[in-house]
């Protein structure tokens, strides 16, 4: 039984965080050489610009990832609860999308044409989410782009309505928040917006629905665009009634109902679309479904069909800012089709989602029997725990928990450990691959840090 809860010394913290950054070092020389010579063609050595987040001096470089594992190029073996943050979420490789991504290797990867798989594809999604007409993209970002373009088309209104915290890729629209007064302001980092956000959007916090009824009473807002569950800022909930409340609210003032389930698909296979019976207008989906080859899609209702299809001319179908040249291309599609159809099944999820209970059960307990004042939560497939003792109601009452000093020594903590955790907060995925073994092994090396940590 624990005492007290325990607090948090930063001392300690730097002290720990110091010797891990060493560790790291020592047994990291290929990673750290070929950084090295990355700073000299990539900015700040890496790929892309989120990559310096990864805990550390420098990110690992990978040699190769299968299943729920990979190795990086100093030969050490990860388990891998990142998964690409949700793209390699059907593990790394699946062997039927990469078979069928072979085959369509040698018969065209992009051609501007349909295939027979993007009909098999189309099927499918009608069946796991309801909506019967879709279209690709090359990613969920633009899905959600699309989306909101075409439903500000469709309604002829300006607005779109974000929860608060919320991320929906790299979409303008939504990265506003509310500041301290309780207007919307542009999130903090965002880089060189067109426009302020405060013109093109309205923020509510999740399960506030007297602020969303207020949000969408002028009749201004095109969409409103959710994920069911926050899944970015950590895991937050919806309340009983909360999302029925959005669905009548937005169907009473004539607004669009755009459900992005990138993430929260690690409910089910129909996501928490289908789980819950939710009706949305649009229907976003990216990441996992094309197995790791890029891939997204946006599927909506008969209503927003007539609607699209009436306003929209064959002449000018090209270039009214929805499109990219690539975006349906048949790789992606045959991809797409492998993923869903023989790897993110019905059954996978039964797999999955037992394995994220034990994640979630084994740090639970390590919690518990320290004392330590965080939590758990689940969704699905996908677990993590949270610096604070109770399950948050909103986006801002979850970042105000956030610990970015303490994360990155968890982080670190794990990677040095061979365990990789997603980058930008303590998120764990179950994969198809995944074992009980893998999970166990977190929850051990959980166990020790929390430990070290609190000098326990
Ligand atoms: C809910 C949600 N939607 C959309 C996206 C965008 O995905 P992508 O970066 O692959 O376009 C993300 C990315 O994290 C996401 O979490």
């Amino acid at each position: 039984m624990p005492a007290t809860l325990h607090s948090l010394d930063r001392d300690r913290l730097a002290l720990l965080m110091e010797r891990e950054s060493r560790t790291f070092t020592a047994a990291h020389p290929r990673s750290g050489a070929l950084h090295e010579r990355a700073t000299l063609s990539l900015l700040a050595g890496v790929p892309m610009n989120w990559m310096v987040k990864w805990a550390g001096p420098y990110p690992l470089f990978v040699d190769e990832a299968r299943g729920a594992h990979f190795t990086c190029v100093d030969g050490h073996d990860y388990v891998d609860f990142c998964l690409g943050d949700t793209g390699a979420m059907a593990g790394h490789g699946p062997t039927p999308t990469i078979v069928a991504v072979e085959r369509q290797l040698r018969r065209g990867i992009t051609h501007m044409l349909p295939t027979e798989d993007a009909i098999a594809v189309g099927e499918e999604l009608q069946r796991r989410f309801g909506l019967p007409y879709w279209q690709f993209t090359i990613t969920a970002t633009d899905a959600n782009r699309f989306s909101l373009r075409l439903g500000r088309m469709i309604t002829g209104r300006s607005k779109v309505v974000v929860h608060n915290h919320c991320y929906h890729g790299s979409v303008d629209e939504a990265f506003a928040v509310l500041g301290t007064d309780g207007r919307v302001v542009p999130r903090k980092g965002l880089v060189g917006p067109a426009v302020d956000p405060s013109l093109t959007t309205r923020v509510v916090e999740f399960n506030d629905i007297p602020a969303l009824e207020r949000a969408l009473e002028d009749g201004d807002v095109a969409v409103v665009m959710i994920e069911p569950a926050l899944t970015n800022v950590g895991i937050v909930l919806p309340e009983p009634g909360y999302l029925e409340a959005v669905r009548a609210i937005t169907r009473r003032t004539g607004t669009l109902l755009l459900v992005d389930e990138t993430h929260t698909i690690c409910a089910g296979p129909g996501g928490m679309t289908a789980l819950h019976g939710l009706e949305p207008d649009i229907l976003v989906i990216g990441k996992t479904i094309g197995g790791g080859i890029p891939a997204g899609t946006y599927g909506f209702t008969q209503d927003v069909a007539d609607r699209i299809t009436a306003m929209t001319t064959i002449e000018e179908s090209d270039v009214g800012g929805v499109g990219g040249t690539l975006a349906g291309y048949a790789l992606s599609l045959a991809a797409i089709r492998a993923t869903l159809v023989e790897v993110m099944t019905g059954e996978a999820f039964e797999r999955m989602i037992p394995l994220a209970e034990r994640w979630a059960r084994g740090v639970a307990a390590v919690i518990a029997s320290r004392g330590v004042p965080w939590h758990v939560a689940r969704l699905g497939a996908r677990a993590e725990y949270h610096f604070m003792p109770d399950p948050p109601r909103n986006g801002s009452e979850q970042a105000a928990h956030g610990d970015f000093e303490l994360e990155r020594f968890l982080h670190l903590y794990a990677m040095n450990r061979r365990i990789l955790m997603t980058p930008f907060h303590n998120m764990a995925l179950m994969s198809p691959a995944t074992t009980e073994a893998d999970v166990d092994r977190h929850t051990e090396v959980f166990a020790s840090a929390v430990d070290e940590l609190f000098g326990i």
